[in-house]
């Protein structure tokens, strides 16, 4: 970002057209691509899940990313300012109260599973075996690696997220993804990886219910950083002269093919080493230095690898602190650098119970509510994929029948101009993206909601 073309003081725009893709990707590829997608997709049956997946980030991801980036484009706020803006009352208000909410809890462990890579990193230089189990229950090394990582977070969005960070991730980017065929190709060559790739990519659609859906809604939109209001923030540095539909397209390929691949790279090895694929949050810290070992100088490609992950989570944290940044910049007139430091601390802070519902306290750990089992799981549930539903519901409600899909067109068109002529047999782009976000969008969503607040509906239940 740059502050040339700003119109007011503090805010930015950013610098190019590659300068939004890498930021916007940077914030979407991370955590939830490599360690979290996996495991859901594990816990969830496997490729039946990876199919209810990739039709959500279609038909429903897609469409949310283009809401989020021309209402930050068209009111050049924050969410809450956003709705404030273009004219939302109080529950659009709330929701975006609601996105600055979910972008600081998620952080709160994200940072948390960060921290782990960061240790899994050393472990890997120092060729020390870490014992998951044992590894993530002891507060002794599970803190100082969190409180390290927020730093690390709070450092760069004080700086501005321009300097450095956009020309590094175009560099460690890339070398991540190499890094990943690497390893896919050491898992898939492993004996009895045959298994893992029938288990990934041959579907069995009875195991789809109302659960699975909810959850691949949810991975959907935590993956592709959307229903946070982090794509408005986004989309309000964004210039005019940017096209919102072919940009909002890079994200989202980069985003899904680097899940993929890590589906790839997990459970091929995952069934040659007779793991088991649904046990959860440390699938892929267990599986992957299994990976690494069974290499000629693994080690290297196992530092290395937790290196580039833990610059991958960066750049997706950055992102969720700038979002409450953002808010307070603009909205309550706070200096940037006094707000990062002050709201990464108290996430710090926030945080320690989820550092520590691992094993490492009892109570925590066992914790039980809305189905799931400690505290760490709780907050990903409520933040990381319920609070998201809800979120996104309000903004399908707000573009589609509030602030009127014209508005939205008009903001799109500029910088896209095709977005508005017809394509094939006289329907445009336009007709086609607002059809969804009235129809298809609310609708899907609400059923999802619905059935996980326990109503039975005929055909999800
Ligand atoms: N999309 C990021 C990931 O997959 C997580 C994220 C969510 C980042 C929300 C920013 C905001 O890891």
């Amino acid at each position: 970002m740059s502050n040339q073309n700003s119109s007011e003081e503090n805010r930015g725009q950013w610098g190019s057209k590659l300068g939004f893709i890498m930021a916007a990707a940077g914030s979407a590829v991370g955590l939830g691509n490599i360690w979290r997608f996996p495991y859901m997709t594990g816990e969830n049956g496997g490729a039946a899940f990876v199919v209810v997946y990739l039709a959500c980030v279609v038909f429903i991801g897609l469409p949310l990313l283009y809401v989020e980036l021309a209402l930050g484009r068209a009111s050049g706020r924050n969410p809450v300012g956003a709705f404030r803006e273009t004219g939302g009352g109080m529950p659009f208000i709330f929701t975006g109260v609601l996105c600055l909410s979910a972008c600081f809890f998620v952080l709160t462990y994200y940072g948390v599973i960060a921290g782990w890579t960061i240790s899994y990193a050393i472990s890997q230089i120092s060729q020390t075996t870490l014992v998951f189990e044992e590894y993530t229950a002891d507060p002794v090394y599970v803190l100082p690696v969190f409180a390290l990582f927020i730093a690390l977070t709070v450092i760069i969005v004080r700086a501005g997220v321009e300097k450095g960070i956009e020309k590094w991730s175009k560099i460690l980017m890339p070398l991540l993804f190499v890094l990943m065929l690497v390893i896919i190709i050491r898992g898939v060559t492993l004996p009895g990886a045959g298994a893992g790739l029938t288990y990934y990519l041959k579907p069995d659609f009875s195991k789809i219910d109302g659960t699975v859906v909810l959850k691949a809604l949810g991975q959907a939109f935590f993956s592709l950083s959307v229903g946070w209001g982090l794509m408005i923030t986004y989309g309000s540095y964004m210039s005019k002269k940017q096209n919102i539909v072919s940009n909002g397209l890079w994200v989202a390929f980069a985003d899904t093919s680097v899940a993929l691949l890590a589906g790839l790279m997990i459970f091929p090895a995952v069934f040659a080493m007779g793991h088991d694929p649904s046990s959860g949050s440390g699938l892929a810290f267990t599986t992957l230095p299994a990976v690494f070992a069974a290499m000629p100088a693994g080690w290297i490609v196992g530092t290395i690898f937790f290196l580039l992950l833990t610059v991958a989570a960066v750049t997706s944290s950055i992102s969720m602190l700038e979002v409450p940044v953002s808010y307070f910049v603009d909205e309550k007139k706070a200096r940037r650098s006094t707000c990062a430091v002050i709201i990464g601390v108290v996430a710090f802070l926030v945080g320690i119970p989820s550092a520590l519902s691992n094993g490492g306290n009892e109570w925590l750990s066992n914790i039980e509510m809305f189905g799931q089992t400690g505290f760490f799981s709780i907050l990903d549930q409520v933040f990381g994929t319920l609070a998201l539903i809800i979120i996104s519901l309000m903004l399908s409600i707000y573009v589609g029948w509030v602030w009127k899909p014209k508005r939205a067109i008009e903001e799109i068109e500029q910088g896209c101009p095709w977005f508005t002529k017809p394509l094939v047999v006289g329907i445009t782009p336009a007709a086609v993206w607002a059809f969804f976000i009235r129809f298809v969008c609310p609708v899907v969503i609400l059923l999802v909601l619905l059935n996980t607040l326990g109503v039975k509906i005929p055909g999800l239940s």
